[in-house]
């Protein structure tokens, strides 16, 4: 795991869910209730854009099926019997900083440092 500085371009409180890029990795960027969460960006249902989906009472709303995932513990709703990965987040002064996998390819990379 990683820590990454997100940038200042993405903290808009105006687009609740957007798919951000650090270190290789892609995931949702989330304003939702006045907090900022961040999560898998790909459905564990069948693979839809969670980026394209919406907040309701704590919880990402996927377009394609419906599948919610509740944003402080991962859970999808009862009888879903799936989850989304939630990344930490850290502010650090006025900075927002989140806690990534490290890619495959820059795994691989390291190997030949
Ligand atoms: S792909 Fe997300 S609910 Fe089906």
């Amino acid at each position: 795991m990683k820590w990454h500085k997100i940038p200042s371009s993405a903290i808009r409180t105006k687009t609740p869910v957007q798919l951000l890029q650090l270190g290789g990795q892609k995931f949702c960027l989330i304003y939702h209730q006045g907090e900022w969460h961040a999560t898998s960006y790909k459905c564990p249902h069948a693979g839809a854009n969670l980026a394209d989906g919406w907040c309701e009472e704590g919880k990402i709303i996927c377009p394609f099926h419906r599948h919610s995932f509740n944003l402080i513990d991962d859970k999808g709703t009862k009888g879903q019997n799936n989850a989304i990965r939630i990344n930490r987040l850290e502010s650090r002064k006025d900075d927002l900083y989140v806690e990534l996998p490290e890619s495959m390819i820059n795994k691989l990379l390291n190997l030949f440092k």
